[in-house]
């Protein structure tokens, strides 16, 4: 049950078909909430309703698809009391080897994609005049990853995005806030691809090879996804919610403290000996 008396709570989510998107859908039934969950994949599953609610097909980077998502969730279970933004992907390579379509892919996905959909439902929260926005950032948007350049650039823009969106639809009584996730074990290698080009330029090994184990051993021996569905589900319920929600490991917490305080070069450095891009 909601907390809005008897009445369930309706929560639109997006990237509901996988990790961190799947643990809050799952979260927010259990909790007693109407999820209707979007994904690319759960076109071949519509209208199927199971622990993580109720299938409907969502392509974030197409607008019709969208508004298509947004008319059946409507129609369904009403507007939405909370919006969760968990669609993204990723594309790991050098910036010198990407391709501007990689680098537009991940953008559109992770950074237009939550824009667009934010865009189909404020008219419907403004009209309301409630409702509470969960905008999937990582540590990426705070700092730069090595090799994950198309993807800090993305949330980079959701950090900027949620922060001018937050003071712009306060006074209609929407919030909004930024979950920073540090790595997880969810994440599913489908959605880490490897830029086309990514090992074709010989300057950049072994250095590529070397962040691509770390960033594998981080995601293995990543948190709990199910904890951070029921972190998620809490912090909805708070009647004030936080600007910002970073669900991390002590050492990520760190890192960006350290990023904080430290001279650029100085934690460029750190970073960099972490991820051993120097390593010959
Ligand atoms: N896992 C982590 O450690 C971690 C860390 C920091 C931040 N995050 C953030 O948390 C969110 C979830 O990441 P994840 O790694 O847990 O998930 P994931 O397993 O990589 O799954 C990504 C989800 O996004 C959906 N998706 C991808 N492209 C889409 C599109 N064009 N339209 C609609 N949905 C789309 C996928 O479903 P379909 O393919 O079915 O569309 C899938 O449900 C992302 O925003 C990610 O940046 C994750």
């Amino acid at each position: 049950m909601g907390s809005s008396g008897n009445r369930k709570e309706t929560v639109w989510l997006t990237g509901a078909s996988s990790g961190l998107g799947l643990s809050c859908a799952r979260a927010f039934v259990k909790a007693g909430c109407n999820v209707a969950a979007g994904a690319r994949s759960f076109a071949s599953s519509e209208g199927v309703e199971d622990d993580a609610g109720y299938h409907l097909p969502l392509d974030v980077t197409c607008e019709e698809s969208v508004t298509s998502f947004a008319k059946k969730a409507l129609a369904l279970y009403g507007p939405p009391d909370i919006l969760v933004l968990c669609a993204g992907i990723l594309i790991l390579g050098p910036f010198e080897e990407y391709t501007l379509d990689e680098i537009h892919r991940v953008m559109d996905t992770d950074f237009y994609g939550m824009v667009r959909t934010v865009q189909a439902v404020l008219p419907l929260m403004r009209e309301k005049g409630s409702g509470k926005i969960i905008c999937f950032s990582s540590i990426n948007g705070l700092l730069g990853i090595p090799y994950q350049g198309a993807y800090t650039s993305a949330k980079h823009a959701v950090e900027g995005f949620c922060e001018s969106l937050f003071m712009e639809v306060r006074p209609f009584g929407i919030q909004v806030t930024l979950i920073e996730p540090g790595d997880h074990r969810s994440g599913s290698s489908a959605y880490r691809a490897h830029a086309l080009r990514a090992s074709e330029n010989p300057a950049y090994h072994p250095s590529f090879d070397n962040v691509i184990a770390v960033i594998r051993h981080d995601e293995e021996n990543g948190s709990d996804p199910e904890r951070l569905g029921k972190k998620v589900v809490r912090l909805s319920r708070r009647k004030k919610m936080p600007l910002r929600r970073r669900i991390a490991s002590p050492d990520q917490h760190l890192a960006v403290f350290l990023h904080r305080i430290l001279p650029g070069r100085l934690f460029m450095s750190v970073i960099s000996s972490y991820y051993r891009t120097y390593q010959k």
